[in-house]
Formats: structure tokens, sequence, C-alpha cells
């Protein structure tokens, strides 16, 4: 099968600052990769190095599948977004946003952007908060409100950078069960700090800490006994060191 997006010899650095080196590889239509690392390993920049807000400083980044219309179809859910409580756009309008590349010169959003958009809303789950100001959203229905507006583009690739950080179990077991829904339609990149609750769903893990390893999901736990990488999972409480 043809990959989506292909990176060939990827470098990057911020200033003099290496942070990416010597990246390579491809993601397929409807993959589910779960992205891990320590903080500062370069997740972040990963991804926005897809979405092209980055270039590379050296080496090739392709979008293989669509070329004509090229990162339209990459969507992205970025790291602790916080909305101004007082910020006065409702849920539809935040989800509307996604639409944005659609807009004609003249500003104003169709019916049928109005439809994607509520269809969008009806698959995370929040069609009833629709007229809802963003500010009223708990962190949770916020985090599913910003993958509906994800999802408005009808992206092939999504891209989400920690969407179980700061939201409680209950939010969290949410959002899961909504990727896993849409798990197949589309390839999704997740950068997760909570691997254990993710693993039993992607396919593929990459461990970025400067350069990208792959990894099958069953040799994740390898790598973290032999302390290349430690999250929640193997961290052994203070009190017993
Ligand atoms: N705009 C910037 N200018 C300079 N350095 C930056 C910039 N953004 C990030 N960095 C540095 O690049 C490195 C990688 O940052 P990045 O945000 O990609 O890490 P991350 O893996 O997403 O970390 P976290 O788990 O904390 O989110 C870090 O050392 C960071 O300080
Ligand atoms: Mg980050």
């Amino acid at each position: 099968m043809q990959s989506i997006i292909r990176l060939e010899h990827v470098n990057f650095a911020y200033a003099e600052i290496p942070v990416l080196t010597d990246v390579n590889l491809s993601i397929q239509p409807n993959e589910f990769i779960g992205i891990i690392g320590p903080n500062g390993g370069g997740k972040t920049t990963f991804l926005k190095l897809l979405m092209g807000f980055l270039k590379p400083t050296s080496g090739k980044i392709e979008i293989l599948a669509y070329p004509q219309v090229s990162r339209y179809h990459i969507s992205y859910v970025p790291q602790n977004q916080r909305f101004d409580r007082d910020f006065p756009i409702s849920v539809l309008e935040l989800v509307l946003s996604g639409r944005l590349f659609k807009l004609p010169w003249y500003g104003k959003f169709s019916n049928e952007d109005k439809e994607i958009a509520r269809e969008a809303l009806s698959q995370v789950g929040l069609s009833d908060f629709a007229n809802r100001p963003i500010g009223t959203l708990s962190g949770g229905q916020a985090q599913r409100a910003l993958i509906a507006r994800a999802l408005a583009s009808h992206p092939k690739l999504l891209l989400l950078d920690e969407p179980t950080a700061n939201v409680d179990s209950q939010a969290q077991a949410e959002i899961y069960e909504l990727l896993h829904q849409l798990q197949g339609k589309m390839a999704i990149l997740m950068v997760t700090h909570d691997l254990s609750t993710a693993i039993e769903h992607v396919e593929r893990v990459l461990l970025i800490q400067n350069h990208v390893m792959q990894l099958k999901p069953e040799e994740v736990c390898q790598h973290f006994a032999v302390g290349l990488y430690h999250t929640p999972l193997i961290q052994v409480p203070r009190e017993k060191l």
C-alpha cells in the first residue's frame, strides 16, 4: 500500500540546537501510531514538521497520497490548549473554524460547512453543546471539541499531542473510546504519556528522543525494562527507592 507521508534523512534544529536527527519513516493509510518519549525529546517538534509549521533543516518530507491537496488532509490537535472562560465563541463556531481552509474570500461558511461541523460534534458526543460558549466546557469536553474541529476538515492524517493530558480518568476513557472509533478511518498519530491505556489499540510506537526509534507495541515494555524510557508504567514509588 502506498504510504501517505514519508520522511527521509530528516534533521531539525532550533537555531543551532539539534532536536531531531536522521529521521526515516513512512506512515501508512489508517495506521494508529503511538508516540512516546521524554520531555523535550522532540515529539511536538516532530508533529509540527509533519504539519508543515516547521521546515526540516535538511532531508525531505513528502506527502505522497494526495499531492494536489497535500496538507489540507492533515489535522492537528495541539498540546495544552486552554480556553479563556470569557472567549465569546460557541462550540459550533470553534468546530467550524476547522473548515476555514474552505472559506471563500467573502468569508461566510456554507450550509454544507455547518452540516459537517454538526456531524463532527455528533461524532465526539457533543451535539447538545453546540451553542454553549467554549469557556464553559470541562477539560475533557473541550478536548473532544478540539478533536471535532480537527475532524471537520475530513483529515487523512490526524495528529494529537497529548490529548488526555490534564483530564480526569473518565474523560480520558471517553477520548480513547472516540479514537478507537476513528481507528481505521484515517491515520492517527498520538503523542501520549499514558501508553499503558493506549497500547491495546496502537499498531506501532515511535519513541522520540532526538532519534526516532520504531517499536512494535509488544516491544515497548522490554525497552522500558532496560531503562531506555521511563513512564509511569515502570516508575518506582519514591518510598521504595
Ligand atoms: N520554538 C523553540 N525554539 C527553541 N527551542 C525550542 C522551541 N520549541 C521547542 N524547543 C526545544 O526543542 C526541544 C524539543 O521540544 P519539543 O517541544 O518538541 O519536545 P516534546 O518531546 O514535545 O516535550 P514535552 O513532552 O515536554 O511536550 C526541547 O529542548 C525544547 O526546549
Ligand atoms: Mg510536546
